[in-house]
């Protein structure tokens, strides 16, 4: 029996083959070159991943998703992709990852990797054979190449931006070694975005699906999966043209953006999800989908990828209204539609939840600095960064948000209450959208500065070698064996939650309580499991009840400012 056959039995044997798994799971992220370095060169890789499946078990969540781990020029942190059935030499061996995987089954975690369809990495062999081939052919047709505008060609099709900054579209040079045609990339311009109009890209990726549910994935995060189908019939709209077409919110409410959530790209979903579907239990994924509210349900449709990142708690402030009229509102969306909810506060693209609520703009992650900076930190002198304000709020929201109904997905070294690196100089800054906004947009590296583990020695025990980006002096106060068994540490906050909701998850509902008090969040479980959230500043009244948990001290049967306590 290959390696292949006897994982993908073992992962069906093994574990309980309930389908529905993953409707209230809690899924940890791991971006692997940033988690745990077995060879000491300073990038995560996979046998990290593996030797540290016991710190994963202890603490108690159900599935780990993995960023990706395949081969790329780290363009854009992994999400330029060379090869998608292959691992990153850098990271490991196919042989390493099933290893992985089997050690994670056998802890009982399921395992979810990311898979990035919209574009490729310049490096893949097509994106190559693209290159070399004339226009109008199958080569280039895996892409989406156009003439450019103006006498000679020299304009690009059209004035879009990319989302990291700078023009969509890249010119390339012909094999004869003349000006040519234009590429689009809606990211870096080493992503070049695949042609999902054409049979082969569609068949292709259907294969990754299986190739990688045979070696024991147990379901797929879907990078921007509301991009993937286009319509570039030309005149290609302006960039004003599309502005104004747009409402403000997120997205297009109608599905008429060329690149944008399109109702088509659903026609592939359903593909995937026949795929899904031929493993026992059933494949799951979760879309990645940044798209306008009344549109998301259709990506998390069962008939579909079945979960879509809920962005909702991340984008809002700590504010107890916007927190029930996001769950509110989201827990019925989940209902009508037979999908089940998913919460996040934190991932490898945004600020750190923990240093976001300790900033004076409220914590929303699209907020802006003073200075008209994005993602946040640019914009923040480090003199109005409270830390301590920002890691108490953060264990509160991440306390209400394990007590919700649906899936719970944290980002590694969230339950460190790991902060943002705001300190990493330029030189060393790897993140596309630091470059290509030239330094206007500080870009994501300060959230993936690789974890400590140890309070003393190399690279705080990430690793035998210096981490991939700096990691500054003040990590070891973060560090996993400064938490190990710390009564009321964020590690230990985080291991009690994750047991508890195991233990006491039920019904995909909750009832509001009423408080009296416009700052206090209180809901109610089936089965008697209560979580209250005091937003205020200001000490309130314990509901009554027994304390399971809180996320920080409780004096005198109050629940002080920015906490949160599940009773029973
Ligand atoms: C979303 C990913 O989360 C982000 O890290 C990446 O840069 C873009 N998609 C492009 O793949």
């Amino acid at each position: 029996m290959s390696t292949t056959a006897t994982l993908a039995t073992l992962s069906d044997s093994n574990l309980a083959a309930d389908p529905n798994w993953w409707r209230q799971a809690s899924v940890y992220q791991i971006y692997p070159r940033s988690f745990s370095d077995s060879n000491g060169d300073g990038l995560g890789d996979i046998k990290g991943i593996t030797a540290k499946v016991p710190y994963l078990k202890e603490l108690g969540i159900d599935a780990v998703w993995l960023s990706p781990f395949y081969p790329s020029a780290l363009a854009d942190g992994g999400y330029d992709v060379d090869d998608y059935r292959d691992v990153d030499p850098k990271l490991g061996t196919l042989e390493d990852f099933a290893e992985m995987s089997a050690a994670l089954h056998q802890a009982g975690i399921k395992l979810i990797a990311d898979i990035v369809p919209n574009h490729s990495s310049d490096r893949h062999e097509w994106f190559k054979e693209a290159l070399a081939a004339p226009k109008g052919s199958a080569a280039r047709e895996r892409y989406i190449f156009r003439d450019g505008l103006g006498k000679n060609g020299e304009l690009p099709p059209s004035d879009w931006d990319s989302v990291f900054g700078g023009p969509a579209w890249e010119r390339i040079t012909e094999p004869d070694g003349t000006p040519g045609q234009w590429y689009l990339h809606i990211f870096a311009k080493e992503q070049p975005d695949l042609n999902w109009a054409n049979r082969e890209i569609r068949d292709d990726f259907l294969k990754t699906l299986r190739f990688w549910s045979d070696r024991g994935v147990d379901g797929f995060r879907v990078d921007v999966a509301h991009a993937l189908t286009k319509d570039l019939t030309e005149p290609l709209l302006s960039k004003a043209e599309l502005t104004e077409a747009n409402t403000g919110t997120d997205g297009f409410p109608d599905g008429s953006h060329p690149f944008w959530d399109r109702d088509e790209v659903h026609e592939i979903y359903a593909e995937w999800r026949e795929v899904f579907n031929e493993y026992n239990p059933p494949r799951t994924a979760v879309a990645e989908a940044w798209v306008h509210a009344t549109r998301r349900a259709r990506y998390a449709s069962p008939q579909g990828l079945g979960q879509a990142f809920n962005f909702d708690l991340l984008q809002a402030d700590f504010d107890a209204e916007e927190f029930q009229e996001i769950i509110t509102r989201n827990l019925a969306e989940a209902k009508a539609t037979g999908a089940s909810s998913t919460w996040v506060f934190s991932n490898h693209d945004v600020v750190r939840h923990a240093t976001r609520y300790g900033l004076p703009m409220g914590g929303g992650v699209h907020a802006k600095g003073q200075d008209g900076k994005g993602w946040l930190l640019a914009g923040a002198p480090a003199e109005e960064l409270d830390t301590e304000l920002g890691l108490r709020r953060a264990r509160a929201a991440s306390l209400l948000m394990l007590a919700l109904p649906g899936s719970a997905y944290l980002y590694q070294g969230e339950e460190l209450g790991l902060q943002e690196v705001g300190e990493i100089p330029d030189a060393e800054r790897q993140d596309p959208a630091f470059f290509r906004n030239k330094g206007v947009e500080i870009g994501r590296d300060g959230c993936r500065v690789p974890l400590p583990w140890a309070t003393e020695g190399a690279s705080f025990g990430f690793g035998a070698g210096d981490a991939h980006l700096p990691q500054p002096e003040w990590f070891s106060r973060y560090a996993v064996d400064a938490q190990d068994g710390v009564e009321g540490s964020t590690l230990e906050l985080y291991r009690k939650a994750l047991k508890l909701r195991r233990e006491l998850q039920t019904a995909e509902e909750l009832e509001w309580v009423e408080t009296g008090n416009s700052q206090v969040l209180q809901f109610s479980r089936h089965g008697g499991w209560q979580s209250v959230t005091n937003f205020g500043a200001e000490p309130v009244e314990l509901p009554a009840g027994e304390v399971l948990l809180s996320s920080g001290p409780l004096a005198a049967g109050k629940l002080p400012g920015n906490t949160t306590a599940w009773l029973r």
